[in-house]
């Protein structure tokens, strides 16, 4: 019910213009988005490498209304390869299709895609595409299939959600194709018609694809913070015989920092997602309906903020 909330509250544009005008929750939003602008994200990259973690860097905004927008965010990410090249980081990039006009026009986001990926094969950098909510799932497998993934193959790879019924033919898909898979749980509100109600589906889900991915896939993504599939995922690695080199561990900023430290100092690798920019508000209650105990540090720093302003 409480997730619910938080899920429908993510997509309430007026609240964010009213939290971002009084400057609510900014304290909050740092712990888990890495400021925002690309200086700030990179010397949180840089911090992270330090500590033998690898990154991946989200620019913060979904769906673009116009053409502009879509072009501009496509801009910022050619700046942010730029700059992570320049600063020798370990780290790619994440991206959204409607970020970059999926909602507006095929064409305009092959294009502005297209130059990203043109510019990560120059750096022989790699771009995830995020995967959005399920209306956006086969479309998203469509364009990556017959758009992206044909000409870059070592440049593109895609995220699958173990909440959709599907995702286990899409695991399948993925592996005939060879290609890159983030796999998480997802983090959309879903009707029960995609998806499975139950979390005991979904974790059950995500350790059956991510056993098949470990052993058949092309170097997956194991997104999640969940210690128990973690533990698995090591104990079915040692198994199996599949070395640390064959998988990551990803997870989000600021998210069981403790965990991401453990497995690393274990020798394991550790990619790390770095969000940043002004629209954080959407990502925000995304994590606070994954994790409502968040809901008590937020209220903390929203009073603290207040009193520090009167
Ligand atoms: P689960 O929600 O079961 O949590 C397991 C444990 O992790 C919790 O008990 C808690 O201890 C800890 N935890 C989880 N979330 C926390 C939080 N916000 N704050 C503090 N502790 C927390 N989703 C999507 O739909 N499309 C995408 O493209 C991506 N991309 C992505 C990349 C990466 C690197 C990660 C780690 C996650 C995503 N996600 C995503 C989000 C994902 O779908 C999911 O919502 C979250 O990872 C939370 O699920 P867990 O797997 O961590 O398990």
């Amino acid at each position: 019910m409480l997730r619910n909330t938080l899920l429908y509250l993510s997509r309430q544009p007026q609240i964010f213009r009213f939290v971002r005008h009084n400057g609510l929750a900014k304290g909050f939003a740092s712990r888990f988005v890495a400021g925002e602008t690309i200086t700030s994200a990179c010397d949180a990259v840089v911090e992270l490498n330090a500590a033998g973690i690898s990154a991946t860097l989200d620019l913060l905004g979904e769906s673009v209304t116009n053409e502009a927008e879509a072009r501009e965010t496509g801009r910022q990410y050619l700046d942010l390869l730029d700059e992570i090249h320049r600063r020798g980081l370990n780290a790619n990039v994440s991206v959204k299709l409607t970020a970059l006009g999926q909602d507006i026009r095929d064409e305009l986001c092959a294009e502005v895609t297209t130059e990203i990926l043109e510019r990560a094969k120059t750096y022989d950098s790699f771009v995830r595409l995020d995967m959005e909510g399920s209306a956006y799932t086969q479309r998203t497998l469509d364009f990556f299939g017959q758009r992206l993934y044909p000409t870059y193959p070592r440049q593109v790879g895609i995220v699958l959600q173990s909440a959709l019924r599907r995702t286990l033919d899409d695991i399948e898909w993925a592996i005939a194709q060879g290609c890159r898979v983030r796999l998480c749980k997802g983090a959309y509100l879903e009707p029960a018609t995609v998806a499975f109600p139950e979390k005991r589906d979904v974790d059950a889900t995500y350790v059956e694809g991510m056993e098949r991915l470990m052993t058949r896939g092309h170097y997956p993504g194991l997104a999640t913070h969940d210690e128990t599939i973690i533990t698995r995922a090591i104990a079915f690695a040692r198994a199996a015989g599949i070395g640390p080199d064959r998988f990551e561990f990803q997870m989000l900023y600021g998210v069981r920092r403790d965990l991401q430290e453990r497995l690393v100092r274990e020798g394991w690798r550790v990619r790390v997602y770095v969000p940043f920019g002004t629209q954080w508000y959407p990502y925000l209650m995304r994590r606070l309906a994954e994790r409502p105990a968040n809901i008590a540090f937020i209220a903390g720093n929203v009073l603290r903020e207040m009193v520090s302003r009167r």
